[in-house]
């Protein structure tokens, strides 16, 4: 049986995890029927940690969910549409992923998508901190710098907040960077972790070519070549699929990975991915760097490591845009 090889995904990870342990949970795919919802519920209906997967969607969840519910996996699909049944979907979910929203279109930055996004955000965010307020929220709808910090003020707001619970998915810069890595040095990409770090658009996604494991020595052209690539990655496919939206194979596969090192870590597996949270290890509110998960979430902030001169420098610049991003979303949360 084809199973999503759970042992290769752990790329921030120092430690290999594999597929033989059960777990109970629910997780609740919100967006279920998009571009990303629909190859995102297949990889997790083949992952036999889930047990119950609820997938919601304003139109066609019925299908999607007929469609997956057919496929001879341990997983109990479900299938939900409209936001008057969004609180079934929600109902007893440990994990919450959101991919829902509108994808970019060539000429638009992940920013460009804040007046769409936010709101659908927000109302999805506003029914799980009522409906399943300790559940581990994995946001993937963009623009992700915005939109968690967006979830976060919803949480406060209905008196539930848990920091350690709320994440930005930014794997998909971090298997860019393995990807994009392992080809010019020619290495086995399943060796290969390069951590990124400070948040998920553009000059925000800060690869730490310097920490990239194995050791790999790369001269100045090869670490700025590199760096704009894996920046603007997400644009290279948003352009490649001119106008038909952005990555959803690749994003559905880092949003399933991200899942599924969470479902292992709840179940005190001793995991480490990188995640945009709520941090103090930066000058900004919020900042994605390698995160040790627990069962509870955020178990360790691991913080930066030493960077290079380059990678400070890069940092530095940053810092005005994801500053500006994080105030974009707090304050659509208070208008
Ligand atoms: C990307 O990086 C969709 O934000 C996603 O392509």
């Amino acid at each position: 049986m084809l199973r999503f090889q759970v042992g290769r995904l752990a790329s921030c990870s120092s430690r290999a995890f594999s597929t033989t342990s059960k777990a109970n949970a629910k997780v609740a795919l919100l967006g279920a029927s998009g571009g990303i919802g629909q190859p995102m519920g297949l990889l997790l209906k083949q992952s036999p940690l889930v047990t119950e997967l609820a997938l919601y969607d304003i139109v066609n969840t019925p299908g999607v969910a007929a469609d997956l519910s057919h496929i001879n996996t341990r997983a109990e699909v479900t299938g939900f549409q409209g936001s008057e049944q969004l609180a079934l979907a929600l109902a007893g979910a440990q994990v919450v992923a959101i991919p829902a929203g509108l994808p970019r279109k060539p000429g638009m930055t992940r920013d460009d998508l804040f007046n769409t996004n936010a709101s659908i955000v927000k109302q999805l965010t506003e029914e799980a901190a009522k409906v399943c307020p300790d559940a581990m929220i994995c946001i993937i709808s963009n623009p992700v710098n915005s939109t968690v910090p967006i979830t976060s003020e919803v949480f406060k707001k209905a008196g539930v907040y848990n920091p350690r619970k709320i994440f930005g998915v930014t794997t998909l810069d971090i298997v860019r960077a393995n990807t994009f890595v392992a080809k010019l040095k020619g290495l086995n990409v399943d060796d290969v972790n390069v951590p990124v770090i400070c948040g998920h658009s553009g000059v925000t996604i800060i690869p730490l070519l310097s920490q990239t494991t194995p050791s790999v020595s790369f001269s100045q052209d090869d670490i700025e070549k590199l760096t704009q690539r894996i920046q603007n990655a997400g644009t290279e496919v948003v352009d490649a699929k001119a106008g038909t939206g952005s990555a959803t194979l690749s994003m559905a596969y880092a949003g399933a990975r991200f899942v599924y090192s969470l479902l292992e870590a709840m179940k005190g597996k001793d995991v480490v991915e990188c995640a945009y949270v709520k941090s103090d290890v930066a000058d900004s509110p919020y900042f994605a760097t390698p995160i040790r998960l627990g069962p509870n979430g955020i178990e360790e902030n691991l913080g930066t490591g030493k960077l290079s001169d380059y990678e400070q420098q890069k940092l530095q610049e940053a810092m005005t845009e994801l500053q500006a991003n994080i105030a974009k979303g707090e304050n659509f949360m208070k208008s």
